[in-house]
């Protein structure tokens, strides 16, 4: 029996020694100290043990035991330190390697020109609309005062929805005047930016798809003089105090009277040379034009149920691209929508 003991102590330090996990390990434990295990099995056989060596037996089956349990004690704490070790130097970070760089963005060249615009029309008392894109003739065209057979109407200009011609793509932000006059009483002060669509080949100046800024007002007693200050006091603040602009009769169905408005050309700075060629921005001209005007032709303000005996307005329609590139020196309209970050990145 002494012998087995031995056996069992010599043979459970190995075994143990050369466990390496903790399922190992319990493996073990209950193996050697379970209750069918090999230490109980020999316990078992004390009772045939005469009186004076059962004590001994006892003491030395005890200490196996022990010896075995405190192998399994350190054994554990062994893997267990191996594992915690092994793990910390799987998940190391090393902290001096460069973090990963990202990309903040801003707002596209356009959207900066237009919210400054916009602003300052808030800040002169302007309301901001917003109405569809997809538009029926009669408010694109009928409403306006534009007549059947206009070439405006003509399908080779514009992009019809439907086979009578009544439904299309605005071609101008105009409607919106339509639209808010419907819906609004004077006093009337609003501005409506937003994208229409004309089938023109894409060029150094024109896209299929551009923006305009519509303005709107209608009250009592509004002239033309009204309408020259709130104008040449938007372009001042765009372009800088010194922007040097002028009016030109010009004919729209809409209003009456009409006019266009220029700036100085950004680039010849409205000599239209450079170095000593035509200047290729304005050709020549000296002037870029802006937008068109005018006071709100009464047939339109009674198309809309406002009696011109009463209330007089002006309106205007500018290019949002052409305001752009004046103030951001853009030669190139598609380079806009083209969206190539080298070009972005620049504003
Ligand atoms: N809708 C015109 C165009 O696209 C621009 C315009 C001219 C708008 C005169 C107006 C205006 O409101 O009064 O060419």
């Amino acid at each position: 029996m002494k012998e087995q003991l031995e056996s069992i102590r010599v043979k459970a330090m190995e075994a143990l020694e050369d466990a390496s996990t903790p399922a190992a390990l319990e493996e073990l434990r209950v193996k050697l100290l379970g209750k069918k295990g090999e230490l109980t099995a020999v316990l078992k056989q004390m009772g045939k043990l005469s009186a004076e060596e059962r004590p001994i037996m006892g003491q030395m089956a005890n200490s196996v035991r022990a010896a075995i349990e405190e192998k399994l004690e350190e054994r554990k704490e062994t893997i267990h330190a191996a594992a915690m070790e092994a793990r910390l130097a799987a998940e190391t970070i090393d902290v001096t390697i460069p973090g990963e760089s990202y990309c903040i963005g801003h707002q596209h060249p356009m959207n900066q020109v237009l919210q400054q615009i916009k602003d300052t029309f808030v800040g002169m008392g302007y309301e901001v609309y917003e109405a569809p894109e997809v538009e029926l003739a009669d408010y694109n065209f009928t409403r306006l005062n534009i007549e059947e057979g206009h070439p405006s109407r003509d399908r080779s200009d514009t992009f019809y929805f439907t086979d009578d011609d009544s439904v299309l793509l605005r071609t101008q932000t105009s409607p919106m005047q339509i639209r808010y006059m419907e819906t609004h009483k004077p006093p009337i002060c609003m501005l409506a930016p937003g994208r229409v669509f004309r089938k023109d080949e894409a060029d150094a100046t024109h896209s299929p798809m551009f923006h305009q800024i519509e303005g709107l007002v209608v009250a009592e007693d509004i002239t033309m003089g009204d309408l020259k200050g709130a104008l040449i006091s938007i372009l001042r603040k765009v372009y800088g105090e010194s922007a040097a602009t002028r009016f030109r009769p010009h004919h729209f169905p809409f209003t009456e009277p009409s006019c266009e408005m220029d700036m100085a050309c950004h680039k010849c700075h409205g000599t239209g040379e450079l170095d000593g060629q035509v200047c290729s921005t304005c050709h020549g001209e000296g002037w870029i034009e802006v937008l068109g005007a005018g006071m709100v032709h009464p047939k339109v303000l009674e198309n809309c149920g406002i009696d011109p005996e009463k209330y007089s307005g002006f309106a205007f329609g500018m290019g949002l691209e052409r305001m752009a590139m004046g103030q951001l020196k853009i030669n190139d309209l598609r380079l806009i929508f083209d969206n190539d970050v080298r070009f972005l990145n620049q504003f």
